[in-house]
């Protein structure tokens, strides 16, 4: 593996025809959404992603769920069907699931209740809850109108290449004050909508932005987001406007903790991966079953990392 050229952007990486073909796998037509009790939750589901604030925010009018006033299609974009964003066209699929960070099968309920609950810093929504059902229905309309079989998993992110050298905070300070500022703010604490309920731009760090124990939060998955979405007005579909190092560096400025605060686990009783040797890569906190430090595992490089674990046979998580 190396560091791409930093020359330009990577829009080559991915073909235009490639990229064609997988938006179209997921285009979803929400015309299509049925009438009935059913369609009325698919609809009500696809009103939460993208305005979760408004319906179960801190001040929701359905409900006080969520702790910050992000929308869940800030980060699973076009209420998840957008490639490259996370998209989960085939999570309804794809869950239950064996989950690392847990150590233990995971229904698609507790998923969603997992980013309920880190990125968007709330307590879970009951299970039998309209709005947990509303959500479930959404994603499975979104699975149902889509071919799914075809929709390969390369379509949730875009891949990064791991360079030989660390991830760079400073190196990412410099480069979020070219291309992240003018939105997300110096202080990372985006902009508020003129009314109050949600982001015009999301906050990126701050007490109420995503918390340690977020997959945000670590560098490698972080960068590969932001490769496939920000800058917001300048990177489309497929066609990243960051080289891959840029993404690491500024992913690893936006998760430097040293330099700003994130809101903290409710609960110290939380055992994020208790089986520490499935413990994703870039996962910051020990202890470890290989001889990498915090440091390392944080901002790499990652690919001794890999090696140890390739060596023993085992296909670590990224
Ligand atoms: C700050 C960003 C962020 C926000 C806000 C957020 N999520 Fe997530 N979500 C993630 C990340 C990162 C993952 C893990 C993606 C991965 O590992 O491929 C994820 C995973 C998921 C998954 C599992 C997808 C799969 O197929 O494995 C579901 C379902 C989900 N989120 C639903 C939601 C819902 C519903 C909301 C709003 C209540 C929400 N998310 C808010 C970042 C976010
Ligand atoms: C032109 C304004 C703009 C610029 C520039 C921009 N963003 Fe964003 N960003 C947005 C908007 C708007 C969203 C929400 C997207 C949505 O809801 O579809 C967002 C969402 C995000 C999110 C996910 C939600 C959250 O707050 O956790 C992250 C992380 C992020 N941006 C980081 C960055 C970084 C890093 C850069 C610089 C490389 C950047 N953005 C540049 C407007 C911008």
């Amino acid at each position: 593996m190396q560091l791409t050229s930093c020359s330009g952007s990577n829009a080559e990486e991915t073909t235009n025809a490639e990229s064609a073909a997988a938006e179209k796998l997921v285009s979803i037509d929400t015309t299509k959404i049925p009438g009935g009790k059913y369609g009325a939750a698919v609809r009500y589901g696809r009103e939460l992603m993208l305005h979760t604030a408004y319906y179960i925010g801190p001040e929701g009018i359905n409900g006080h769920y969520t702790g910050n006033k992000m929308n869940c299609t800030n980060c699973h974009r076009d209420a998840g069907t957008r490639p490259y964003a996370f998209n989960l066209v085939r999570s309804f699929k794809d869950y239950p699931q064996y989950r690392a960070r847990e150590g233990r099968i995971l229904s698609l309920a507790e998923r969603i209740n997992n980013c309920v609950m880190r990125p968007n810093l709330g307590k879970p929504l009951p299970l039998d809850g309209k709005e947990m059902i509303s959500i479930m229905a959404y994603l499975k309309f979104l699975s149902d109108s889509s071919n799914v079989a075809q929709v390969k998993k390369g379509i949730k992110n875009l891949e990064v290449e791991l360079p030989d050298v660390a991830a760079s905070s400073d190196r990412g300070e410099v480069l979020y004050a070219q291309n992240c500022e003018r939105c997300h703010a110096k202080n990372g604490e985006g902009k508020m909508r003129f009314d109050n309920v949600t982001y015009e731009y999301p906050p990126v760090w701050g007490l109420l932005a995503y918390r340690p124990g977020s997959s945000m939060h670590r560098v490698v998955k972080l960068a590969q987001w932001l490769k496939g979405n920000m800058p917001y007005d300048k990177t489309e579909v497929g066609k990243p406007f960051l080289t891959d190092a840029q993404a690491l560096d500024i992913a690893a400025y936006v998760n430097d903790d040293k330099k700003h605060k994130r809101p903290l686990p409710k609960t110290t009783k939380e055992v994020d991966y208790p089986n520490y040797d499935e413990k994703a890569i870039d996962y910051d906190k020990g202890p470890f079953k290989d001889p990498f430090t915090e440091q390392q595992h944080k901002y790499g490089p990652y690919k001794p990392i890999i090696d140890f674990w390739e060596g023993k046979g085992i296909t670590p998580t990224i």
